[in-house]
């Protein structure tokens, strides 16, 4: 392990201050770093820990500019187009105007960050069941998770998934793949580890029964 960059985090405390990072320096990233993420990350589940995956490293900026491309010609199409009406509160987008702009940042500049990684699973290409993700994102939530215990941030992205053939031939995978989310690394310049905004617990909690909800102060129905 890389003692030397690494800042304890307790876990509970890593959890609730890991929100995604998009403004990221191009500051370069040590390869011993990049091994203790990944080493961590593939303590998580598979199913039958299988481990049907394989953890690709990108720095080549010709690779990284060639899918930036791409990514961003998605980001415009599928967000970019709503830009006036997302940022004046007009489009009610969940992803609301804050969001937003960080993520037209990073769709404009992923190909910045020093490193990317690109989780990818193995026989999978064809595959229907809508649980096929469940045995690669819990790894990909521990790389996260590691990343910022090295004050590294990081983002889980899709929006490189319409040019899949396109960067299947470019990284040379072998047809049975799948790449599972592009995750563009970096020391951030901006924002802070700060906690996720989500709906309430209480609200997203159902006991033994579909919306049978209790209070969590009281624990009462
Ligand atoms: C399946 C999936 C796809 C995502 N794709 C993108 C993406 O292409 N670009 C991006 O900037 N964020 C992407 N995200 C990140 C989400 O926007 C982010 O998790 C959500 O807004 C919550 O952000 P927060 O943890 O910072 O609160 C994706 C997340 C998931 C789970």
């Amino acid at each position: 392990m890389d003692k030397e960059h690494f800042e304890s985090v307790g876990l509970i405390d890593g959890l609730h201050s890991t929100p995604s990072r998009r403004y990221l320096s191009n500051k370069p990233i040590s390869d011993a770093i990049i091994w203790d993420i990944i080493d961590a990350a593939i303590r998580g589940p598979s199913g039958g820990n299988k481990q049907s995956w394989v953890w690709m490293v990108i720095r080549d900026k010709n690779t990284k500019t060639k899918i930036a491309h791409w990514y961003l010609e998605n980001w415009n199409k599928e967000y970019g187009v709503r830009r006036e009406e997302i940022l004046s509160g007009t489009d009610d987008d969940a992803l609301g105007p804050k969001n937003f702009l960080s993520a037209d940042h990073l769709a404009n500049h992923i190909h910045d960050a020093p490193v990317w990684i690109i989780p990818i699973l193995r026989d999978v290409a064809g595959s229907q069941d809508p649980r096929t993700g469940s045995s690669i994102y819990g790894a990909v939530q521990n790389l996260m998770l590691a990343a910022r215990a090295y004050g590294i941030g990081s983002t889980l992205t899709a929006l490189h998934s319409t040019n899949e053939t396109q960067i299947k031939s470019l990284l040379n995978l072998p047809d049975d793949t799948l790449t599972m989310a592009i995750i563009p690394l970096g020391y951030p310049v901006k924002g802070r580890w700060s906690q996720p905004k989500r709906k309430p617990v209480e609200e997203v909690t159902y006991w033994e029964s579909w919306n049978v909800k209790r209070d969590r102060a009281t624990h009462k129905l």
